[in-house]
């Protein structure tokens, strides 16, 4: 079904899976991933077959080592692949659907692989990954919208630390942090995000939508108005079930 060269997408009885798929350079995240990336995620936001999504990254070693850094190290360095990334708003478009990612995660979590893994809303990771944003280390700062989803997923204090030391968590302390949901040995990791996407796929979809909407669109609200959108999407959903 996949005709892409950096990624793999499937779909399975409702189940979308989205493979990083460079794996002799850990999945590194370069421009052509990102374009192709970026049709994929439409697809999945408008083919109703989709109900979840699974993404993971090929071979043994990484989910993603982050942002290609034979790209970074083209001239200008790092400021023409910067752009590049800029023109097309990726994040935005995978923010923005309203259906569920789960993220497995194993290996090496690096930079962009962190921030496309914190774009997902249940993330799964095995004992043995390593999770880091070295950004700063390297004279930059996260593009993939991690300065931003990283304090709404573990707290102002905890990114700072994460963000301006460059230190690397391993799975435990990724865990700590609320990072990630879970961690599981390798060999349970794919076979739990599969049951967690069978569950979710198997409720019903407008709900599951709803749901998905109400925490992450509330999150960015007061109180009142959150309560007003659950009660609106509540109400949305009342009226579409019976008419
Ligand atoms: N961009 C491009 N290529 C990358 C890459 C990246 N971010 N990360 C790894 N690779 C490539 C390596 O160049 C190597 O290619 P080669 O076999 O052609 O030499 C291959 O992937 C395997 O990596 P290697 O460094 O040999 O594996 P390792 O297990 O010794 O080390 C890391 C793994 C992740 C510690 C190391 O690859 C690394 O530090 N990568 C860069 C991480 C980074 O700074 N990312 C940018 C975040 S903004």
């Amino acid at each position: 079904m996949s005709a892409f060269e950096t990624v793999i997408y499937e779909k399975l009885n409702n189940v979308a899976h989205v493979t990083l798929n460079r794996p002799r350079a850990l999945n590194a995240y370069n421009i052509r991933m990102r374009d192709e990336l970026y049709e994929i995620l439409g697809a999945i936001r408008d083919d109703d077959e989709v109900r979840v999504t699974i993404l993971k990254g090929a071979g043994e070693k990484a989910f993603c080592a982050g942002a290609d850094l034979t790209e970074f190290l083209t001239a200008p360095p790092p400021v023409f692949a910067r752009q590049a990334r800029f023109e097309r708003d990726i994040w935005g478009l995978f923010t923005g659907i309203q259906k569920p990612f789960i993220a497995a995660l194993h290996g090496y979590v690096l930079g962009s692989g962190i921030e496309m893994s914190l774009c997902c809303d249940i993330r799964l990771c095995s004992d043995n990954a390593r999770f880091g944003l070295p950004e700063v280390t390297l004279a930059i700062i996260p593009a993939a919208g991690g300065s931003q989803t990283l304090p709404r997923t573990v707290g102002r204090s905890n990114a700072l630390d994460v963000l301006l030391t460059g230190r690397w968590l391993n799975a435990k302390e990724a865990k700590r942090m609320k990072l990630v949901n879970r961690v599981l040995p390798v060999r349970e990791l794919y076979a739990e995000a599969e049951r967690l996407a069978h569950r979710i796929k198997d409720c019903d979809p407008r709900a599951v939508t709803c749901a998905k909407q109400a925490i992450t669109r509330g999150l960015d609200m007061s109180l009142e108005e959150g309560l007003s959108l659950e009660k609106t999407l509540g109400r949305l959903l009342i009226n579409s079930s019976s008419g």
